[in-house]
Order: structure tokens, then C-alpha cells, then sequence
């Protein structure tokens, strides 16, 4: 058996695109099936803001199948350290060059968000940026989303000469926005020779993310090329079933930037900016632990510096909590006295508020350590 690597998936926001009385995700289930594979999930709407994932159709004892997915019908793209615009390409180049494949393929092409609806590095758009009160998150979406458009103008990264001559036709929207997809929802797995290559693997990208020992599910690929999502635990028929897709993204600047979510912690974390050498990429090397009484981070710089942070913000986690409630009558200049309008601001008025939250809550304990070493 081979493990999954890291595995780069999901969010999407439910979609009842249906054909007749059945939906787009029930449709796909079954052409899994037809080709040979199991699926015991099936994937509903899970939260208020209207998110798709997965949830068990049976009760399932620790180490029993999920999902079985036949070889032949997962996607094999680029190696592990080709960007996600190259891959993109890849999958047009595929799509382009093996008609017959690509028909064969339509309930999985039907299944994934629609254009608009992804948003990640790639496709934020440039105007509520700000109400993310993170001036190096923003400048990383910026530089990120402008790398994305400069390969559809014509950048040349190794892969790709020049895509709108090889594509003619295909929209920025669309190229984008399957980049976007393609970035948050392709696994990457050792091929046969040991080469990390990013694979889209039919419904198990549709697995919600859990970190810790919150997910319940393992995906592995045997040696015959079949891919497997087996439980970590027992499991109650109707619970919702998650996997873990990369451990760099527990903190919410990081799974904002790469898949779009963010998740309410608790006790509340720190983005990982906000921890000594923390940033977007990797897992963060220190953690809330090292607060405490003992930990590595106990002196009066460190509270010094996390007080400054939390003092920098132009609203406090009251007030962004009254914006979320829809009270911003009498905080004259939050959103320019507006509400909030869409889902994605509102995500991006809660990212600030968990982020001052979990400072406020670190802040504390770290005084609290420093009394008892009375540097306090
Ligand atoms: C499903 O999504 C809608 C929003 O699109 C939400 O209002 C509703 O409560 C959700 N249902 C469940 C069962 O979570
Ligand atoms: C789970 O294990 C128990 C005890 O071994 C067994 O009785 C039960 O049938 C199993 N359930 C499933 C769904 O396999
Ligand atoms: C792939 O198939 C879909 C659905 O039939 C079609 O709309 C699309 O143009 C095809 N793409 C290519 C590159 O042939």
C-alpha cells in the first residue's frame, strides 16, 4: 500500500445542479459504481452556509471501505512540485487530446463547483481583501492570484508555451477557476516509481477536511493502482466522514489561502503568522502549547510582541462579532457603515474575529505563565 503523501482537496459550496430528479454528486456515485467501484457515502449539504460533504450510509466498524475507487478512473497529473496552473493545462491537454476519455468522464466533470464558486489563492477577488485586517495574507493572494494571470497572458512556466494559442477560447474565468479546483482538490500520491504526482480522485475529493484526531478516514492506493478511503474508527451511519488533507493547514490563514475555509477551533488557535517564524506554507513550528507554564515561548518579548499585534487591528472582536450578528448600526465606519454582504466576506469578518479571539485567549495564558515565573 501506498499513503497518501499530503492530500490537497476540498471545499466547495453544495450545488444542486440536477439532471431530472437526481443531483450531480448521486449521479457521479453511480457511475462510480458502474465502473466497477463501492461507495458507502453520500454527500449532502453539512452546514448552515450551505457546504457539501460527505456522510456515512452505514454504520462502519474501524478499518472497513468507504470508498473503492477503480485506477482507471482516477486523473493522474504533474508531479508534486509543477504549480497548479501547469497541472491545469495538463488536465486541458488531456481533456484536448482523448475525446473519447474525457465523454467517459462527464459525471466526474459535472460534480465539481461551478465556475465562481471556488475560491482560493487563485480566484478571490481583489475588492474585500481588506476585511481580512491581514496585510501579508492579502499581499500573498495578490501575488499568487497575479502569478495565475500572468500564465494566462502568456507567462511561460516550464510546461506551458503559450496557453491561450493552445486554447483558444478558454476564458480566464474558466481557467482560473479550474486552477483553483484543481489546486484544492488534487491528491498527491507516489506513483509506481516512487514519484509524488497530483491525482483527482472521484467523490473522495468531496471529503470535507478534518486535522488531528478530529478525520476519520485514511485514503491509500494498493499496489494494483485502486484507491481506498478506509475508516480510522468506528463510525455511525448518517456521521459525516472527513480526511485530513495536508497537516500545514490547521491554522486558518493557511487553509483561507489554499482551500478557501476556514474552521472555529476550540480552544482557539493562532493563525500561523501570528507564531515566531509561522507562515502560509508549512506547519507551524511552535504552538499554543509553548505558552504555557515551561513552554519555549514564556517571556516578556514574546507577550510584548503578540500584544502589539492584537492592538494593531482597526476593529476588535466585539465589534467584528456585532458585524457578524448584522449589528453594525452604531460602529461607524466598519464595512462603511454597510452589512455584510456575501458569504465571503462574512468569512473573511469571522477569519479576524477567531484571530483576535485566539490572541486575546493566548495573550492571557502567557500572562498567567509569567506570573508564576514572577516576570510578572
Ligand atoms: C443547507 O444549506 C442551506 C443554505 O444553502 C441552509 O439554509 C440549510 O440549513 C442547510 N441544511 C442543512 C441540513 O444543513
Ligand atoms: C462491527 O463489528 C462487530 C463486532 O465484531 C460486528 O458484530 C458487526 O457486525 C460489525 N459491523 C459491521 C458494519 O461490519
Ligand atoms: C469534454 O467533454 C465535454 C462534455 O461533452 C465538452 O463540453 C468539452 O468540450 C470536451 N472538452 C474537450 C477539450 O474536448
Amino acid at each position: 500500500m501506498r499513503a497518501a503523501l499530503i492530500l490537497v482537496a476540498f471545499l466547495g459550496i453544495f450545488s444542486q445542479c440536477s439532471y431530472g430528479s437526481i443531483t450531480a454528486e448521486e449521479k457521479l456515485i453511480r457511475w462510480i459504481r458502474r465502473c466497477g467501484g463501492t461507495v458507502d457515502l453520500e454527500i449532502t449539504n453539512v452546514s448552515d452556509e450551505g457546504l457539501r460533504g460527505a456522510v456515512a450510509v452505514r454504520d462502519m466498524n474501524k478499518s472497513q471501505i468507504a470508498v473503492h475507487l477503480p485506477a482507471h478512473i482516477a486523473v493522474e497529473l504533474g508531479e508534486g512540485h509543477v504549480t497548479s496552473e501547469e497541472n491545469t493545462v495538463k488536465l486541458f491537454r488531456l481533456k484536448k487530446e482523448n475525446s473519447a476519455w474525457n465523454e467517459s468522464m462527464l459525471p466526474y466533470w459535472e460534480s465539481l463547483p461551478q465556475a465562481g464558486t471556488s475560491m482560493t489563492k487563485q480566484t478571490y477577488p481583489a475588492e474585500p481583501l481588506d476585511l481580512l485586517q491581514d496585510r501579508i495574507l492579502e499581499a500573498s493572494i495578490v501575488v499568487h492570484s497575479a502569478y495565475t494571470k500572468n500564465v494566462y497572458d502568456g507567462g511561460k512556466p516550464a510546461l506551458i508555451e503559450s496557453f491561450q494559442e493552445e486554447f483558444p477560447g478558454v476564458s480566464y474565468v474558466d481557467f482560473s477557476h479550474i486552477t483553483s479546483v484543481v489546486a484544492s482538490y488534487a491528491f498527491l500520491f507516489p506513483n509506481e516509481e516512487g514519484v509524488a504526482k497530483r491525482m483527482l480522485l472521484p467523490v473522495m475529493d468531496m471529503l470535507n477536511h478534518a486535522d488531528g484526531t478530529e478525520h476519520n478516514l485514511e485514503i491509500m492506493q494498493a499496489d494494483n493502482g485502486d484507491f481506498y478511503a478506509y475508516t480510522l474508527r468506528d463510525i455511525d451511519k448518517g456521521e459525516e466522514l472527513f480526511h485530513e488533507y495536508n497537516t500545514g493547514i490547521r491554522r486558518n490563514d493557511q487553509s483561507l489561502f489554499h482551500y478557501g475555509f476556514i474552521r472555529e477551533h476550540d480552544p482557539p488557535r493562532l493563525i500561523a503568522q501570528d507564531l515566531p517564524a509561522g507562515n502560509l506554507y508549512e506547519p507551524a513550528a511552535y504552538s499554543e502549547e509553548d505558552y504555557e507554564f515551561g513552554g519555549r515561548l514564556v517571556n516578556k518579548a514574546e507577550l510584548a510582541r503578540l500584544e502589539a499585534i492584537l492592538s494593531s487591528f482597526p476593529t476588535t472582536e466585539a465589534e467584528d462579532a456585532k458585524l457578524l450578528e448584522g449589528k453594525n448600526g452604531g460602529w461607524a465606519g466598519l464595512l462603511g457603515g454597510r452589512s455584510i454582504q456575501t458569504p465571503l466576506e462574512r468569512m473573511f469578518v469571522k477569519y479576524r474575529m477567531l484571530r483576535k479571539r485566539a490572541l486575546t485567549e493566548v495573550i492571557q495564558k502567557l500572562k498567567d505563565a509569567l506570573v508564576i515565573t514572577k516576570e510578572l
